[in-house]
């Protein structure tokens, strides 16, 4: 094999993000947007036909490292903005492993997959979850320390555990608002932690994400739009009180509400994007355009990693 290529989604979280990084319940959706990455064996590491640098590519050095290859010659093309809370970072990291992997006739696995995506994702963005590369992997929807269903995969870490389960969220219409602000994951849940560490009523305050999140599982699944939404507005104010809002994110949320079942900020803040839950995309779209913030509206339901360039 001289060439392979994979494509992964994007993703969105409903409910339970930062929360997971400590081991609480979240529940996160594929989206139709993709990265697909093609990779050719080479002796050094070229991005797009330019030479790169391992050091600014972490997750690719960290998944070449594993496979004892020095380099690779990797065309990506990528339909989901980076630093936008979308999941990108973990998108790329699941299709390159599958590439790399196809490449050196390893097992497309899902599960090893999964579990090479989060170590390229821990490489790169530090003390984070498995839940971004779990949804970019699986596809459709993944629920993280839920009790009941089929467990896809256990991952631990620095004395976490993360019990990730399949879900098939039904047909749900969610606007995107992109702040235009790139936010990177690491220093986000960095500045969590340090809250948590100076602020004792932090830790009730992810406890309470953790269990609105278990609330939500049963609405998802439901399609209870009409309890889901004011839970997704709640964890939107948890989050905002650990920090990880900011003004444009807030302004965008406010300005969904009346048009939606509720709204909030996804992945992981300070910029990025927000989502909103709702049967007006048209309005919501507005709402978010009038505010600066660029709207699109995502579909559920898509497929996890897979071989292959996408088909769009
Ligand atoms: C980022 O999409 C989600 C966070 O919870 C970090 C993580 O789970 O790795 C903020």
């Amino acid at each position: 094999m001289t060439e392979y290529s994979a494509s992964a989604p994007g993703k969105f979280v409903i409910l339970g993000e930062h929360a997971v990084v400590y081991g609480k319940p979240a529940i996160a959706l594929a989206i139709d947007r993709r990265i697909s990455v093609s990779v050719r064996r080479c002796g050094d590491l070229r991005v797009n036909g330019e030479a790169a640098d391992p050091g600014s590519n972490p997750h690719m050095k960290h998944i070449l490292d594993r496979h004892g290859m020095a380099g690779a010659a990797v065309r990506t093309d990528s339909r989901i903005p980076p630093g936008s809370g979308l999941g990108s970072s973990a998108a790329l990291s699941a299709a390159f492993s599958s590439a790399v992997r196809g490449l050196n006739g390893m097992s497309q696995d899902p599960s090893e997959i999964a579990r090479e995506a989060f170590e390229a994702e821990h490489y790169a963005q530090g003390r984070g979850s498995p839940m971004d590369t779990s949804a970019s992997v699986h596809g459709k929807g993944v629920a993280l320390n839920i009790p009941g269903g089929d467990a896809l995969w256990d991952i631990d870490r620095d004395g976490r555990s993360w019990r990730v389960t399949g879900i098939e969220a039904p047909e749900m219409t969610f606007v995107v608002g992109y702040t235009g602000i790139r936010a990177a994951t690491g220093p986000m849940v960095e500045r969590v932690r340090r809250y948590k560490e100076g602020n004792g009523f932090a830790a009730d305050v992810i406890d309470e994400i953790g269990s609105l999140t278990l609330d939500g599982m049963s609405r998802v699944l439901k399609n209870d739009v009409a309890g889901l939404g004011p839970l997704m507005t709640r964890n939107h104010r948890l989050l905002a009180i650990l920090g990880v809002s900011c003004r444009e994110l807030d302004k965008l949320v406010e300005a969904s509400l009346p048009h939606s079942y509720g709204a909030k900020l996804t992945g992981s803040g300070g910029g990025g994007s927000m989502v909103a839950l709702t049967d007006d995309p048209e309005g919501v779209c507005r709402a978010i355009s009038a505010r600066g913030g660029a709207p699109f509206v995502v579909r559920t339901g898509e497929r996890g990693v897979s071989a292959g360039p996408p088909v769009r």
